[in-house]
């Protein structure tokens, strides 16, 4: 599976997979007033891009005709902001690809911890990849209540 870093050509692509990866695989674990609260106003290529653009290691998983099936960061602080995988990639292994290669980045550049705020789907995922729950955050995005987990990975002592 192609990974490659992500240009501000593919934010429309983007955009879509954030929207449908929280209502599609959210849904299981969140209510729609949640989802549409997470979801709310970020999803747009343009503000997407001024994130995924500013600087910071952005990479997408492809298909053989370089569509983009998955997106995820990493920043320089070691924070992993965003990974969103079209609903009919996730749990393809996909992700897990994607991820290892932000793994890699992070070791290169001698990053030692790497750290999220993890969604329900999330936190299983960054279990396997060997982090561990630092906490359960509940807050309230744009008037609705939710939560996720403060998640963390050491990669070196
Ligand atoms: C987080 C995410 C990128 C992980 O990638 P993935 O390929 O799904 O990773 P995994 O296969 O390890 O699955 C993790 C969990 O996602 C859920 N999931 C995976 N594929 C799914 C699908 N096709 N439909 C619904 N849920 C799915 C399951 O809850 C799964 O947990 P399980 O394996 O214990 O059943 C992906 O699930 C996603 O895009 N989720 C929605 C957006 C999100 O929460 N992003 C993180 C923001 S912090």
């Amino acid at each position: 599976m192609p990974i490659r870093r992500y240009t501000p050509a593919d934010a429309a692509a983007a955009g879509e997979i954030f929207r449908h990866a929280i209502a599609v695989i959210g849904a299981r674990d969140y209510t729609p007033e949640q989802i549409a609260a997470w979801a709310g106003p970020d999803g747009t290529a343009e503000r997407l891009d001024a994130r995924l653009g500013d600087g910071r290691l952005a990479l997408v998983a492809v298909d053989g005709e370089d569509r983009v099936l998955a997106f995820g960061d990493l920043e320089a602080d070691g924070h992993i902001d965003f990974l969103y995988a079209a609903p009919q990639a996730a749990g393809t292994g996909i992700v897990s690809t994607l991820y290892d290669a932000l793994e890699a980045a992070a070791r290169a550049q001698g990053i030692a911890r790497l750290y999220s705020e993890a969604s329900e789907a999330a936190r299983r995922f960054f279990l396997k990849k060997g982090f561990v729950v630092l906490d359960r955050r509940d807050f309230a995005v744009r008037g609705v209540a939710i939560h996720n987990y403060a998640m963390e990975k050491h990669l070196r002592r």
